[in-house]
């Protein structure tokens, strides 16, 4: 991947487009039977997305290997780990956005997958996505161990104790009103747990003993949360055009967020705590954290 820019921008830019150049590689052509569907997973996946999870990847096996040591089976196994993500991530989307759950028709400022092609299609451009980011993983270069480790991971996380469990609670929680515990408890499932497997699976990836794990875990645990109390607040404070979504989404369909809980001062004063949680869980990690320093500022900042 040549040279590392310096500053963070450059950076996570670099990463965002390398993502996208490593799911096209994997992601099955239009020409492919049956094309349609191909063609829809392939409008999901790619040309939108800030690739937040894929970076934390990136990130978080950095700070593992210091700059420059990473063997070149370690960096394919993190464009593996970084594309699997993104891909549970976008069949999450597609699925948040169905009649059936948020009823969204814009996402990454284009039409919803099921307005674009059609809700079975849709449905099952989601389903066949998460497959493939197993796939991925399956096929990364690195000892069979690890990645026993890391698939564990990712299916634990987006299954029905992680990101999946989140969403049925956050669909059952309509019109209600959660306590404290319940409502972080939705919020670390649905987004909290995709995030945490982000880190802890470049960690993975890069060998990271029990000192570095635990490290790493703190972190991606404040981030984690962060992430969807400041996607709380954008619903309220930002507008259509910026988000690529529809905003004043939770508050028209009466969802109980960070905001209805604790308002918006309430909601920064959280995320300054979060983030300074997340800065400190990385001091024992030394300078080669400086790239997940970078995204707890870009995640936190995101609502200014
Ligand atoms: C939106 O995620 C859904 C949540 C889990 C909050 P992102 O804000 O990461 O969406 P993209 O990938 O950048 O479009
Ligand atoms: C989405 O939460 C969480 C997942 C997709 C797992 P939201 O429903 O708040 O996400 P947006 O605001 O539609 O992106
Ligand atoms: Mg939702
Ligand atoms: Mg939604
Ligand atoms: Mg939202």
């Amino acid at each position: 991947m040549g040279r590392e820019p310096v500053d963070f921008p450059a950076w996570l830019a670099q990463k965002v487009g390398h993502v996208e150049t490593v799911l096209e590689q994997f992601l099955p052509s239009a020409s492919t039977v049956p094309g349609r569907l191909h063609q829809a997973m392939s409008y999901a996946v790619l040309g939108g997305g800030k690739r937040v999870r894929a970076a934390l990847v990136y990130a978080a096996g950095e700070a593992v290997l210091a700059s420059g040591t990473k063997a070149s089976a370690q960096e394919i196994a993190l464009d593996h780990a970084a594309a699997a993500v993104e891909l549970i991530h976008a069949y999450s989307l597609i699925h948040d956005d169905l009649p059936c759950m948020d009823d969204d028709s814009l996402r990454r400022g284009r039409p919803t997958v099921h307005i674009q092609f059609d809700e079975a299609t849709a449905m099952l451009a989601g389903d066949a996505l998460q497959p493939l980011a197993f796939e991925l993983l399956s096929l990364m270069p690195i000892a069979p161990a690890l990645t026993v480790q890391a698939t564990q991971l990712l299916a634990r996380s987006s299954g029905s104790l992680g990101m999946v469990g989140g969403q049925a609670i956050d669909c059952n929680s309509v019109g209600q009103v959660l306590d404290a515990g319940q409502l972080q408890q939705m919020h670390r499932m649905k987004t909290g747990a995709l995030l945490e497997a982000s880190v802890l699976l470049g960690g993975i990836v890069a060998g990271a003993g029990s000192a570095a794990r635990a490290g790493l875990e703190s972190y991606a645990s404040a981030v984690g949360l962060a992430f969807q109390v400041v996607d709380d607040i954008l619903d309220v404070t930002s507008d259509t055009a910026t988000l690529g979504k529809t905003v004043g989404k939770d508050a028209a369909e009466n969802k109980p967020t960070y905001v209805s809980f604790m308002g918006l001062d309430g909601s920064r004063e959280l995320l300054e705590s979060l983030r300074s949680q997340a800065l400190a869980a990385l001091l024992p990690l030394g300078p080669s954290a400086a790239r997940l320093a970078g995204i707890a500022d870009y995640i936190v900042g995101r609502d200014r």
